[in-house]
């Protein structure tokens, strides 16, 4: 947590933007496994602990955007949690830490929310992303749940405050990326022919937990690198392979997260062919970061990626024509089929809970229909004190490859037949994350090996 007053401050500034009504900020519960003793670790709410710093299940938070005056609600702990569980902050106690001047038990919100209500003042909620958050506004609100609607001048407020870093946040990020470096680093070492891929994962995770963090994200670490998103399984590792690693974890005491991506040769060798298209996802890259800057859009980036992977796959003879012409038509989302990156903070892609393009597009940007590219998350404009990932990839999709060459889908743009030879290829995604900052960007954090060969090393130092 960072001192009372940094929380004082941003609710205040939350209070100036909003003017008026009364702001209603819900801390996320407990979520149950299966039943309710048994639950899932806990992960506060972002736009909660931004405002409220508590990092504990059950809490609330009022900011009177009139007075400026705050409360934080939440149930004091009966004997049976202090035995259970052990001793934990009174509920003034956190109040104070994060310089909140008032503290209430939670019944006492209904009342402070229908006084309001009554008195003809707007009540400013989030949109809610957990259903049980939905039902409670629903009843706060004297509204159905599916009725409860967010408000925008509230959303936009919180997003135009949360996107742009302080030096303090920024520290922590790097402090998650610090973590973040282990853990790669572990998964270097540990891509070895013989290994499971859950062996691998473990160790990644234990990297954070034993340094007091956790994991940001479930971690992706796989051989089937051309599922953007496939997670550990019993494959045993075999010398050749690729070993794709997506993982974060946040800070611990401030819970800002890291998301980095790195691509082991298993055994400790890129052969040929690896390296043809490891340097390609790593020269986009490097495009991409050093292109980063305050006024340029995140789209252009996104761009900047798209043709630079797609020269080389005409040069690898996987595409066939004009590099702008095949990025203007989506010829190249068969091998990169996402965006660009996304923000990074308090959660791991960055105020997606409020609304992916209100985040991400708001009124400067409009999302594209392509496939591939419409899954770019932010296409706004940068500035400084923005956090964003910077991770191009290339894929080698079977199902896509072998649907889109059914379909005859960019027959005169793909060579389908040299496309099947790479089929068993797997992918390369290279992400690090990136500070704005008023002249250029900042690559956050220790350097992670990312060069071939520092890989290469940090793999055979492992053997
Ligand atoms: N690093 C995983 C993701 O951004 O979805």
């Amino acid at each position: 947590m960072f001192a009372p007053d940094t929380y004082a401050a941003r609710r205040a500034a939350l209070a100036d933007a909003v003017s008026g009504g009364l702001i209603v900020l819900l801390g996320n519960n407990a979520a149950p496994m299966n039943y309710a003793a048994n639950h899932y670790p806990f992960r506060q709410d972002g736009s909660f602990r931004y405002y409220a710093g508590a990092d504990a299940p059950g809490l609330a938070l009022t900011i009177d955007a009139d007075s400026g005056e705050a409360t934080l609600y939440g149930r004091e702990a009966t004997i049976e949690d202090r035995v259970w569980d052990g001793e934990r902050p009174s509920v003034a106690d956190r109040a104070s830490a994060a310089d909140i001047p008032d503290s209430a038990p939670p019944d006492a919100l209904g009342g402070v929310v229908a006084a309001a209500r009554q008195a003809g003042r707007t009540i400013h909620v989030l949109p809610p992303y957990r259903a049980e958050h939905r039902i409670r506004l629903g009843n706060l609100l004297g509204v159905a749940p599916e009725a409860v609607e967010a408000s925008d001048v509230l959303t936009d407020a919180v997003i135009a405050q949360r996107l742009v870093k302080t030096p303090q946040e920024v520290s922590e990020i790097e402090h998650a990326i610090a973590i973040a470096d282990e853990m790669h680093r572990t998964a270097m070492w540990m891509a070895q022919p013989g290994r499971t891929e859950f062996e691998v994962a473990a160790a990644i995770e234990s990297a954070a937990t034993s340094r007091g963090s956790y994991l940001s994200f479930p971690a992706i670490v796989t051989t089937r690198g051309e599922v953007p998103h496939h997670r550990a399984g019993s494959h045993v590792l075999e010398a050749g392979e690729l070993l794709l690693h997506d993982a974060g974890c946040v800070a611990p005491n401030s819970g800002y997260a890291s998301d980095i991506t790195r691509v082991s040769p298993v055994g400790g060798t890129f052969s040929e062919r690896h390296r043809a298209i490891y340097d390609l996802v790593l020269k986009a890259q490097e495009a991409c970061i050093a292109g980063c800057a305050p006024g340029v859009s995140f789209r252009d980036l996104h761009d900047l990626s798209s043709k630079t992977l797609a020269a080389g796959l005409v040069d690898l003879g996987l595409l066939k024509g004009d590099v702008d012409e095949l990025v203007a038509e989506g010829a190249h989302t068969l091998f990169f089929h996402h965006g660009l990156g996304h923000p990074l903070g308090l959660d791991v892609h960055d105020l997606e809970g409020l609304g992916e393009d209100r985040v991400g597009y708001a009124d400067e940007a409009s999302r594209s229909t392509q496939f591939g590219t419409k899954f770019l998350r932010f296409a706004r404009e940068l500035r400084p004190g923005h956090v964003m990932t910077v991770e191009p990839g290339l894929y080698f999709n079977a199902v896509l490859i072998e649907l889109w060459r059914s379909e005859g889908r960019y027959a005169d743009a793909v060579d389908y037949d040299e496309a099947q030879q790479w089929v068993g290829f797997g992918g390369v995604r290279i992400e690090d994350d990136v500070l704005i900052t008023d002249d250029g960007h900042r690559v956050l954090g220790p350097p992670i090996p990312k060069r071939p060969e520092d890989v290469e090393a940090a793999v055979q130092g492992g053997a």
